[in-house]
């Protein structure tokens, strides 16, 4: 079997156009969504991803508030800034690029952004909410993870899902929204990661394997069965003399070996990425309508 290659850049592109036409009614109204960005560090990927929003925002006619601060900002300034958009009108939603620079608290910041903001959905309210099946803001990746099944048309009812990776921007949200008791839940989720004793001995029992582990070739042929749907959230630099800037990018998956058993498989780049940067639109445009009461 030779995979159906989900197109995600092609879903992303379909849902942001619905966003921007939806932008533009709001705009009539006099409502412009807007997003506060902040990226502390150098971080070569951070900066790329952030960059990448940002120009998301100008495709669909966003308002953002770009904020790039050294590595050395200390957390009081940190914490003034996201207290700043807390209270800044123009302002629906609050993006801080993780990881931040090591001496700076995440938990710290996360947890002073207002949760009415918080599009990332990393607030411990709106974790809290989605665990408990409540209405609230959805981390992007998961959600973009889930649309791209759905869009795809495969059933997640009564799947075996494996998820490989742990965090708590991935691993750990997405199983929870599959195990909700709802239209894009219902499966049977293991979530495996670095103490796991035997990943492909779960990998193989799977009909849908989500890799999230942040290593090129965590998930190779040998692991899946035939006819099982992969979906890679993995983007790493690989090292590739032939190409300009010296890498090129890599899943989690060994791509081109594992496409001829699976009956679905997301690429990288190209796959999960532009889904993430949609969600991110999505829930800011969500959270200016919910601001101005529709
Ligand atoms: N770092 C990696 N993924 C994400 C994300 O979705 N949001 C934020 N804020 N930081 C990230």
């Amino acid at each position: 079997m030779t995979a159906q290659i989900i197109d995600g850049k092609q879903v992303a592109a379909d849902m942001r156009a619905e966003l921007k036409a939806e932008v533009a009614e709001l705009k009539k109204k006099g409502i412009v969504p807007g997003l506060g960005v902040i990226l502390v560090g150098e971080d070569p990927a951070s900066q790329s991803y952030v960059t990448a929003k940002e120009r998301a925002c100008e495709e669909i006619g966003l308002y953002s508030d770009d904020n790039r601060l050294p590595a050395d900002t200390p957390q009081k300034d940190l914490m003034a800034l996201v207290e700043k958009m807390n209270n800044d009108p123009k302002i629906n939603g609050i993006l801080v690029q993780l990881p931040l620079p090591k001496g700076l608290s995440e938990a710290e910041v996360l947890l002073a952004i207002d949760p009415a903001k918080d599009v990332d959905g990393f607030h411990p309210m709106n974790v809290g909410k989605m665990v408990v099946g409540e209405k609230a803001f959805l981390p992007c990746t998961p959600h973009g993870v889930i649309q791209l099944l759905v869009r795809s048309g495969v059933k997640l009812e009564g799947a075996e899902v494996v998820i490989v990776g742990r965090s708590n921007i991935v691993g750990k949200p997405l199983a929870n929204l599959l195990i909700q008791k709802n239209a894009t839940g219902n499966a049977t989720v293991t979530v495996c990661h670095t103490q796991t004793k035997d990943l492909a001995d779960h990998t193989r029992r799977a009909d849908i394997v989500i890799a999230a582990a942040g290593r090129p070739n965590t998930v190779t042929a040998d692991m899946v069965n035939d006819g099982v749907v992969v979906i890679d959230v993995g983007v790493n630099r690989v090292e590739d003399a032939t190409k300009k800037r010296g890498y090129r990018l890599a899943g989690d998956v060994d791509f081109e070996a594992v496409k001829e058993k699976a009956s679905f498989i997301t690429p990288v780049p190209g796959g999960v990425g532009p889904m993430t940067i949609t969600m991110l639109l999505y829930n800011t445009v969500e959270s200016a309508r919910r601001a101005a009461g529709l």
